[in-house]
């Protein structure tokens, strides 16, 4: 699946609530400007207070003054011209920046969103950015800030979206957006940043998590279980270990998880397929091992899957070809050597499919037999192949006591869709 630098559009809930929220924040802003349009007519016959319109409104957008000024001090190049306006106190109107009133006293205006998406700037971000004490949505897509997140984000205690992607950020995972308690969105993918997961980010009450494409390895903490997010993007990072079976108590939330050559290995566990709302499992090109679970089956909802890139094996189970609301089945690049029923024909089911590269032996374009023989020779036994690996998901805060146990026999059965 496609892992776009700008912020996705794939998922509906949650990017439809934000959406609202950044639009009631423009809208807020358009009525502001109206107003002050409306006060500037009216002024017009009251010339005394005209000169107030120069000076800043309030003591909130005094320090967004401040914040702003030195921000754009360490701003060292702007080819879209996006700060040339960022001049004199009315902050309000510098292209970006939001205002909107404030949450705590709507007489007064505040900064509450910054959204300078796509603007190829190039620059810091000064201990400064902590006077935007109201800011709720901070947008700083496509652009080439680099260094680290100063600690004065922290002071963001509104913060509800945060899109760092796509820049030249580096350093170890940053901490500080642990600290915002109001943050929803966290998105840092395309970056550069590198070391651990910290084992708090899966107890925030995020809605979606975005990390792919940085230099994160080492380890991803035990907890993952305990996340509320619906999304988790975390391609391209060099994780290692397994799914932990923890994973299943994310079932009520859970509808993407896209785990694209993040080093995976060990078998899928069976509880991937009681993560029932979800919508897409992407878990290709890493080095999972052993069968699809039967209980795949159970995902009604999966639009998505695709296993390809492994070294998977055994059958392609019925049961998931006949996923109700399966659009996209891709396999290829595994050593499946058999598929059940109606997935020997998943054209007539209208799924787009790709098998390619097992060794399934009606269908064109597969492995050679002695390179199918190699695999199927030494089958893995899953139960065996313990997940815990150095550095990896499955690590003793997962087992036991906190992981339903799950059946390990195939789900009811679940009704094909009428063609
Ligand atoms: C199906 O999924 C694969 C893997 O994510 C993707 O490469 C391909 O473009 C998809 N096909 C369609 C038609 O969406
Ligand atoms: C930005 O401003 C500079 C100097 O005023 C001008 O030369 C340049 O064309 C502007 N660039 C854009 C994209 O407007
Ligand atoms: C801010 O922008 C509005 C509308 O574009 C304009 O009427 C107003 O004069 C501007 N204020 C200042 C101080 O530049
Ligand atoms: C945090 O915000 C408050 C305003 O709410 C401000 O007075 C204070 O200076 C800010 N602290 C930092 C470290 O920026
Ligand atoms: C998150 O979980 C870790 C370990 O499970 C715990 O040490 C930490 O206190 C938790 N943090 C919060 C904010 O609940
Ligand atoms: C997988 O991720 C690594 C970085 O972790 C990257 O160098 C490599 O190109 C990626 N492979 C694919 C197939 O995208
Ligand atoms: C797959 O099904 C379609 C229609 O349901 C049929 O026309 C086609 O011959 C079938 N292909 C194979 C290989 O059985
Ligand atoms: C996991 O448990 C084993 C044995 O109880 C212990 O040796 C190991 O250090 C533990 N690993 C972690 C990451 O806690």
């Amino acid at each position: 699946m496609a892992l776009p630098s700008s912020s996705s559009s794939s998922f509906s809930t949650c990017v439809l609530f934000l959406l609202l929220l950044t639009l009631s924040c423009f809208f807020n802003n358009l009525n502001a400007k109206h107003n002050v349009a409306t006060n500037h007519n009216r002024r017009h016959h009251h010339p005394h207070q005209h000169h107030t319109q120069n000076t800043p409104l309030n003591s909130r957008l005094d320090q967004a003054f401040l914040a702003l000024q030195a921000w754009k001090n360490v701003i060292y190049s702007d080819p879209k011209n996006f700060t040339a306006n960022w001049v004199g106190p009315s902050v309000c109107n510098y292209t970006g920046v939001y205002c909107a009133p404030s949450q705590d006293n709507s007489k007064e205006t505040v900064v509450a969103g910054i959204d300078l998406n796509h603007g190829d700037i190039a620059g810091f971000l000064p201990t400064e950015l902590g006077l935007l004490a109201d800011l709720a949505l901070l947008h700083l897509n496509s652009n080439r800030f680099c260094g680290i997140l100063p600690r004065t984000l922290s002071n963001l205690t509104l913060l509800h979206e945060l899109d760092l992607s796509n820049n030249r950020f580096v350093g170890p995972f940053p901490n500080v957006v642990l600290s915002l308690p109001s943050l929803r969105y966290l998105d840092i993918r395309f970056n550069e940043f590198e070391g651990s997961l910290p084992v708090d980010l899966f107890n925030k009450s995020f809605d979606a998590i975005f990390l792919n494409n940085n230099r994160l390895s080492s380890s991803i903490p035990g907890n993952f279980g305990r996340s509320s997010a619906s999304v988790l993007v975390f391609a391209n990072n060099r994780f290692g270990g397994c799914l932990p079976e923890s994973i299943v108590n994310l079932a009520e939330t859970l509808e993407e998880l896209v785990m694209i050559n993040t080093s995976l290995s060990g078998c899928l566990p069976q509880q991937v397929g009681f993560l029932y709302k979800l919508r897409v499992f992407d878990v290709s090109f890493n080095k999972i091992v052993g069968p699809i679970p039967y209980s795949l089956a159970g995902l009604s909802h999966l639009e998505q899957l695709n296993l390809a890139h492994n070294i998977m094996t055994g059958i392609v189970p019925m049961g998931v070809c006949e996923l109700p609301n399966l659009e996209n089945f891709t396999f290829s690049y595994n050593f499946f050597c058999e598929e059940e029923g109606i997935c020997q024909n998943l054209t007539s089911k209208r799924i787009v499919f790709d098998d390619r590269r097992n060794c399934l032996p009606e269908k064109p374009l597969q492995r050679s037999k002695k390179e199918c023989n190699a695999v199927n020779e030494n089958p893995v036994d899953c139960i065996e192949l313990c997940c815990i690996t150095e550095g990896g998901f499955g690590n003793n805060v997962t087992t036991s006591s906190s992981v339903p146990t799950m059946p390990i026999s195939a789900p009811p059965f679940i009704a094909p869709s009428q063609p």
